[in-house]
């Protein structure tokens, strides 16, 4: 049902698995030693930290962050609200906040000074898609699973509306869909 406002598919299932499965090789080589912080934004991360973490071969734990910029549109508003904070201490951590998208960088720039602000050892980005056309504030994430081009796309975990998130690939929205 939903495969029919979708124009392509951008990151295949298959695709989005490999990535993780690098990412998580490269994440687990450089954090030897450490007991990394995961901490995924929600609700875009889901299904990717969900994926990566099969891949990370660390003792690590996991937080949650609830994090909106979009309020239901295809462009970021730019006003990032915390709708749920965190529920332990991160002083002296390494967080590694696991992302579906960056596109503004605005959320993640906001996030990450926060982190930082609050005390945390170091914080690293690692984010499953890179739209760098869409960048409004400077940010390069260390880890980046694809970089896209400047197109509206929904599933595995990025919504239009709140819908799409279900879909087990990444893909382009029909212009039709929000423009009606
Ligand atoms: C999306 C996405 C990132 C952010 C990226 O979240 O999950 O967190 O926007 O955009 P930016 O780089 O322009 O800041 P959204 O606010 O839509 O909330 P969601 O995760 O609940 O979908």
């Amino acid at each position: 049902m939903l495969e029919k406002d979708i124009k392509k598919v951008l990151v295949s299932q298959k695709e989005i698995q490999e990535i993780c499965q690098k990412l998580g090789t490269q994440i687990t080589n450089d954090y030897q030693g450490k007991k990394p912080l995961v901490i995924g934004l929600l609700k875009g991360c889901m299904p990717f930290m969900a994926e990566l973490m099969k891949y990370l071969d660390l003792y690590l734990e996991v937080e949650l962050m609830g994090v909106q910029s979009y309020h239901g549109g295809t462009a970021s508003t730019g006003d990032v609200k915390i709708t749920r904070d965190l529920d332990i201490p991160v002083k002296g951590r390494d967080i590694l906040i696991a992302e579906d998208i960056v596109d503004t960088a605005k959320t993640i720039s906001i996030i990450t000074k926060l982190l930082l602000y609050r005390g945390a050892n170091s914080v690293e980005v690692v984010t499953l898609l890179d739209k760098p056309a869409g960048r409004v504030v400077e940010f390069t994430p260390k880890y980046i699973g694809k970089t896209i081009p400047k197109e509206f796309v929904v599933g595995f975990g990025l919504d239009y509306d709140e819908m799409y998130r279900n879909l087990p690939y990444v893909g382009v929205l029909k212009e039709e869909v929000y423009t009606k």
